[in-house]
């Protein structure tokens, strides 16, 4: 007698909810790292490698914005050898996102205090971004990098005080003066490595946003592990401190 077996689902599988914006704090690298006897870069090195195949996945998805959660502005305090293995993955992925964004189809957008990086990876920045301003693409990702949702919020105040056009300070008055200047909130932040909180990432913009977590660590993060996490949003009843009618 078979046994009878679900068809296993189709990665992308259509959703009748796709959030526009999905957030993820790229969190487990170094434990991902440990249990193989590996050192902590191992477990970054393979974190990026995820992130660029989570974010081929959004593009061919069809979501608009994938922003990560690279580097914070609280981890200085890791060892030099690790920050600079964080660094290099970044100068890394910038140089081969220069040579490919045109066949990747993703714009890439850094976020975050970019003034105290080395001067070559604030150059790679900036010709990133030049670059994606050419591209014409649904995705965007954003890295976020020397980046703090409290030193955001004060940075945007600060430039909001400066601004000589500046209107009545409002929520969206605010906003537009946020590292996410005219890109919208997340609907859908995924945390993996059994993590419960927020860790300092994009305070002000995930006021609504939906939470999903997961024990995967995030080098072990795949396709199947998106679709879980976008099949769980689908399902989300967002009221934004309403009623139903
Ligand atoms: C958190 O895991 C992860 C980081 C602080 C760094 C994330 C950076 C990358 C994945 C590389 C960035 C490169 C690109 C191209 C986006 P953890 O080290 O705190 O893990 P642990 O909690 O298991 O120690």
């Amino acid at each position: 007698m078979g046994i009878l077996r679900r068809k296993p689902k189709k990665a992308g599988q259509a959703l009748s909810v796709l959030p526009r914006h999905v957030a993820i704090i790229m969190d487990g690298n170094g434990r991902w790292a440990k249990k193989r006897s590996l050192p902590r870069s191992a477990g970054h090195s393979a974190g990026a490698e995820t992130f660029r195949r989570i974010a081929s996945y959004c593009r061919k998805l069809g979501i608009e914005y994938l922003t990560v959660y690279a580097f914070s502005t609280e981890n200085w305090k890791r060892p030099k050898e690790e920050v600079d293995s964080i660094m290099n993955l970044l100068r890394r992925y910038l140089k081969e996102a220069i040579d490919s964004m045109e066949r990747e189809q993703v714009r890439i957008k850094v976020l975050g205090d970019t003034s105290v990086l080395d001067k070559d990876l604030q150059e790679l920045i900036s010709r990133t971004d030049g670059l994606s301003h050419q591209i014409e693409t649904k995705t965007q990702a954003n890295l976020c990098i020397n980046y703090g949702g409290r030193d955001e919020i004060i940075h945007a105040v600060r430039e909001w005080m400066n601004a000589p056009d500046r209107q009545e300070l409002t929520e969206s008055e605010l906003s537009k003066y946020m590292y996410t200047s005219g890109i919208p909130d997340p609907d859908l932040v995924i945390r993996p490595s059994g993590e419960v909180r927020i860790s300092n990432f994009l305070l002000w913009q995930s006021a609504y946003s939906e939470f999903y977590f997961t024990d995967t660590l995030w080098p072990d993060f795949n396709e199947r592990e998106l679709d879980r996490a976008l099949e769980s949003y689908a399902k989300r009843d967002r009221r934004y401190g309403g009623v139903k009618g």
